[in-house]
């Protein structure tokens, strides 16, 4: 049945990251990624098919719940999304769409993923669609927001690299029940970036040391995706501390060099080494800005929180953990 529809998903934490694209228009990635699905940090769309309209509605929900039309950046990528899911699901409905996101914008984390994700799943339902996992995950790549592919299935998930549009969507490695983890984020900086990944990604290949993690990244998805069936967090955080490094250095060392990293990042990193040395199996991982996200099992977490809270600096922590994606809401928007 077609009409008003709403869904909920969830953004998600790489454990190797999507860094380098192919085709950044279509967000075809140079390399896998691996990633977890979230929990607590999620967007919700309501989209509703207005038969006869002439143009789109793109409102936001703010933090006070007001609705108001979306900023022009924002409403732009969005418009351009719905123009793809009309093309690729045959239809040339009009549509009102609502977004609310869970993390403040304040909090300095990314939505684009669980936003796109929610998009593309709530357009779908809309129109009476049932897209299936693969379809589901190639509609929300093609947003441009590359990781958005991921967002659309829970628990662990992988997207491997593409070469061409029909085969690149992601796939589940395990479900979120299979292995209980935790994402303590410590936010450092509140505001929006100043680069976005997709400068990050068109860079990247103007790094010196691009190639290398090119190389290294073979063995360091075996050894996730092992780790990931082996429930083992001994092997799995020293290689996912391993690949954020890499991809700042990347990003460092890219012409012109990207800085996301603040005086914040590096204190919460200290502090995490820190908590290993007192025997605390964490491991720190940090996206296209400076908010570090530490990963740890159920038992770790309070004192890891605690840590990073009596940090100067840390602003805030966000205490998320591995969730089972995206879920069908009667809780609209308008
Ligand atoms: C560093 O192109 O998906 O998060 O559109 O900003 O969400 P956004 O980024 P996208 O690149 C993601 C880059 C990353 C690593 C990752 O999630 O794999």
């Amino acid at each position: 049945m077609s009409g008003k529809a709403t869904v909920v998903a969830p953004a998600n934490l790489a454990f190797v990251k999507y860094w380098g694209a192919v085709d950044l228009e279509r967000a075809l990635p140079r390399n896998p990624s691996i990633s977890m699905t979230l929990s607590e940090c999620h967007s919700r769309s309501t989209v509703e098919p207005c038969p006869g309209a002439a143009t789109d509605e793109i409102l936001l929900r703010g933090e006070d719940g007001t609705l108001s039309p979306a900023p022009p950046a924002f409403a732009e990528r969005v418009l351009a999304h719905l123009e793809r899911l009309r093309r690729s699901l045959g239809s040339s409905d009009r549509f009102r769409v609502a977004t609310e996101n869970s993390f403040p914008a304040a909090a300095g984390m990314a939505s684009s993923a669980s936003g796109f994700a929610a998009l593309t799943l709530a357009v779908a339902r809309a129109l009476g669609r049932d897209l299936g996992e693969r379809e589901a995950s190639a509609l929300a790549r093609s947003s441009g927001s590359g990781s958005a592919a991921r967002s659309v299935i829970g628990g662990y998930v992988e997207w491997p690299a593409g070469e061409s549009e029909d085969d690149c969507y992601a796939f589940p490695l395990a479900s979120h029940e299979h292995w209980d983890l935790r994402n303590v984020v410590a936010i450092v900086d509140a505001g929006p970036k100043r680069v976005s990944s997709r400068d990050g990604h068109r860079l990247a290949e103007t790094s010196p040391y691009f190639e290398g993690r090119q190389q290294a990244l073979p063995r360091r998805l075996r050894a996730v995706r092992d780790a990931i069936a082996a429930r083992d967090l001994g092997a799995l955080g020293p290689v996912l501390e391993e690949d954020a490094i890499d991809l700042h250095l990347i990003a460092m060392s890219s012409r012109p060099p990207i800085f996301y990293w603040k005086p914040g990042t590096l204190a919460v990193l200290e502090v995490v080494r820190g908590l290993r040395d007192h025997g605390l199996s964490c491991w720190s991982t940090m996206d296209a800005g400076p908010n570090v996200h530490v990963i740890c099992e159920p038992g770790e977490e309070a004192r890891v929180a605690a840590s990073l809270e009596a940090l100067d600096g840390v602003t805030r922590i966000i205490r998320d953990r591995v969730g089972p994606g995206p879920q069908d809401s009667d809780r609209h928007l308008f």
